[in-house]
């Protein structure tokens, strides 16, 4: 995809990216070596042509196997720098970025090992990069809730580095309401909060519904299928509930990019953004988002230029960094 000077240029603000979603096969197969690690593969090539998803449960399969190359602090510092080092070129000066401890810390892997290489990696990004991060503990939904809440628990010495809690993966059948006793300790906790409401999902209206009325989140990952209840919309454009949108995520997942319902909400005065959610396997980091919203879209750049000033005012970055973004 050819990105336009325009595009590439915008300072943007990246508020739906998963940490392990940004693994390229290059990066899966040169920490697969330093592990002793067999891949079902023999090249990088191999692995991306492996990469056909037709619905969120095909691709987080694939999502779940890359992450075995996953070992040590060093990996998730060398996972951390290459995606700061892939998305500084594109003009990427903030980022609240999303993991999931619990893939992690599921097959052996300590919750310290895991956050400790993704703050080296913030911290060298921020002095080298000039990219400022933050990091979004996700909770895995299709796992049980205590085991949630063993994860905040887990946590709690790591408040300063985590800026707030999701929640992500299979969302059929596990609905939001399953993890409310989490998410409401989790705020007393001082975490911020966002949830997934994936896009065409069974259930989807009634799952946003819950998360903006019971949960009281700030956020919602996708929720472009607010649409289909105008009162909700009211409701979040009135509280300035923002969606993190990810359009090239959607074409994989979901019926199509929603491009026309971006457009649609920001008209309709909702803070909607646009996202990469999981780059290294849908193919476009922050800026081909952007270029696939003007490309299908056909907007001007001013609305391109009020997505990335939504990013900034939905952002949980603190007022100061807010006003230099802007
Ligand atoms: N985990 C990583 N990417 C995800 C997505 N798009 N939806 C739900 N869970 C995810
Ligand atoms: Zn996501």
């Amino acid at each position: 995809m050819e990105i336009s000077p325009f595009v590439l240029g915008l300072p943007k603000v990246e508020l739906h990216v998963h940490i392990e979603g940004t693994l390229e096969p290059e990066l899966k197969f040169e920490l697969a070596q330093r592990n002793g690690i067999k891949l079902p593969f023999d090249t990088p090539e191999q692995v991306r042509a492996s990469y056909k998803f037709d619905d969120l449960t095909s691709f987080l399969d694939a999502y779940y196997d890359g992450m075995s190359v996953l070992q040590t602090a060093e990996d998730f510092y060398a996972l951390a720098m290459a995606y700061f080092r892939k998305v500084a070129p594109q003009n990427l000066r903030y980022a609240e970025i999303f993991f999931d401890p619990q893939a992690h810390t599921s097959r052996g892997v300590p919750f310290n090992t895991v956050i400790t290489g993704l703050r080296r990696a913030q911290i060298e990004a921020e002095q080298q990069l000039g990219i400022t991060s933050a990091l979004i503990m996700c909770f895995l939904r299709d796992f049980q809730p205590e085991y949630a809440m063993a994860t905040l628990l887990e946590s709690l010495p790591y408040r300063r580095w985590i800026l707030g809690v999701g929640l992500d993966s299979d969302e059929n059948g596990n609905p939001p309401s399953k993890f409310a006793s989490v998410f409401a300790r989790a705020k007393a906790e001082g975490y911020l909060l966002t949830m997934h409401c994936d896009v065409d999902i069974p259930g989807s209206i009634e799952h946003i519904a819950t998360v903006i009325k019971e949960i009281g989140v700030a956020r919602i990952d996708h929720g472009t299928n607010i649409v289909e209840d105008p009162e909700l919309v009211r409701l979040i454009a009135e509280r300035g509930i923002g969606l993190t949108s990810c359009p090239i995520s959607n074409t994989w997942v979901s019926d199509g990019s929603k491009v026309a319902l971006i457009k649609q909400l920001a008209g309709e005065g909702v803070k909607v953004t646009v996202n990469s959610d999981d780059p290294a396997y849908f193919g476009g980091y922050i800026a081909e988002n952007y270029q696939r919203v003007a490309d299908e879209g056909d907007v001007s750049n001013e609305f391109l230029t009020q997505l990335a000033r939504n990013a900034v005012d939905i952002s949980w970055a603190p007022a100061v960094l807010k006003a230099q973004l802007r």
